[in-house]
């Protein structure tokens, strides 16, 4: 019965939505009360650097690379949209996906899931492994290769759920049993595809939430950045001296406009999940399309973990068309409102051969 009725509404089924999320976007770190101006819209904050009462004495910031309003406006949202005591921003996703890998020191195994954005793969294999860090490439779909894989060198396990392109949905909360086990190894999540609407990875026992804010929690493709939200106070402490010693942090305009993304985050990602499953289930029925990979249709291998562990499913959908790489481009290149363009999360529709 519950299996028809799901059938009939396929927006069904998933985590309940977080509790006040459209409210906390809006509000948290908004306070009208920090600014003298009482400003209600949080100002961008250019200044590079700020007047000491005395040496050493500054009231909360110093200079801009260490701590900026507009970004301290941006991270509170987004912490608080993670559910997480603290977040950072970054210049990109990958400048987040350095720091984070900056917690290592040579000698030191990364297990990286196995189908994984591009430039993270490429940052894994040929940087990270060249300044000494051993990095291995494992299906954590599959929990048993996890947990095989992991020995006392691993320090970092660093998964992508859904992951791009393939859309392979991974076990959040049993990848972090079996990493929990293990003291001092830490779990990554890259939430870009999800979005904080649709996945808490902290609360399925992640260490690290990341994002490429490009994406989703920007959403209108105008702005390269990173974020990275956490619950515990040491390993905020260490991101945050990194943030400070690399120096990859976003401009403060950037910040502005982020900040401003997250106040529609609730609408947009809602918006995304029906028109992508109208897409997906129009694509399912049509005989030219060989096979279509969306975790919010119920033929997806992972359907069941997706409904267990996000509230919804985003707007991305993964298709191959019958015949040759010819047919393909022969679609892409015949497409009218779609763009043939890298990237996704904004409002515009994109499509993409990777
Ligand atoms: C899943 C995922 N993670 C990380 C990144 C890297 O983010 P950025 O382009 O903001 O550096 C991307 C970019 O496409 C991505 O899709």
């Amino acid at each position: 019965m519950q299996d028809q009725e799901q059938r009939q509404c396929p927006t069904q089924g998933y985590l309940e939505a977080f509790k006040h999320f459209a409210t906390e976007a809006i509000h948290t770190g908004q306070e009208p009360e920090q600014w003298n101006s009482m400003a209600v819209v949080p100002p961008i904050s250019l200044s590079t650097t700020f007047k000491q009462h005395g040496p050493g004495e500054h009231a909360g910031y110093e200079y801009s690379r260490s701590g900026n309003p507009t970004r301290n406006c941006l991270e509170k949202a987004v912490a608080a949209l993670d559910g997480a005591k603290y977040c950072l921003a970054y210049a990109s996703g990958l400048a987040a996906t350095l720091n984070i890998a900056h917690l290592l020191k040579a000698g030191d195994q990364i297990i990286c899931t196995s189908d994984v954005y591009g430039g993270t793969n490429r940052y894994f294999r040929r940087i990270a492994a060249e300044m000494g860090l051993k990095v291995i490439f494992v299906d954590c779909s599959d929990l048993k290769c996890l947990e095989a894989a992991i020995t006392p060198e691993t320090k970092l396990v660093w998964i992508e759920t859904p992951t791009n392109p393939t859309l392979t949905v991974i076990d959040i909360q049993g990848c972090a049993e079996i990493v929990h086990k293990h003291q001092d190894l830490i779990l990554a999540v890259d939430n870009t595809f999800m979005s904080a609407y649709f996945q808490r990875p902290l609360a399925l026992g992640a260490d690290i939430c990341m994002y490429s804010a490009t994406k989703y929690m920007n959403g209108h493709s105008d702005v390269v950045m990173g974020l990275v939200s956490v619950n515990c106070e040491k390993l905020y402490e260490r991101l945050k001296f990194l943030q400070n010693a690399l120096g990859a942090i976003p401009s403060p305009f950037d910040c502005y406009l982020c900040n401003r993304g997250l106040k529609t985050l609730a609408l947009r990602m809602k918006q995304h999940f029906h028109n992508a499953l109208a897409v997906a289930m129009f694509l399912e029925r049509d005989p030219r399309v060989d096979k279509v990979l969306f975790p919010g249709l119920p033929s997806h291998a992972q359907y069941e973990i997706t409904q267990r562990q996000c509230t919804g499913v985003p707007g991305m959908v993964t298709f191959y068309i019958k015949g040759s790489l010819e047919h393909a481009k022969t679609f892409l290149k015949s497409l009218k409102l779609f763009a043939l363009a890298e990237s996704l999360g904004g409002y515009e529709s994109l499509a993409e051969h990777p």
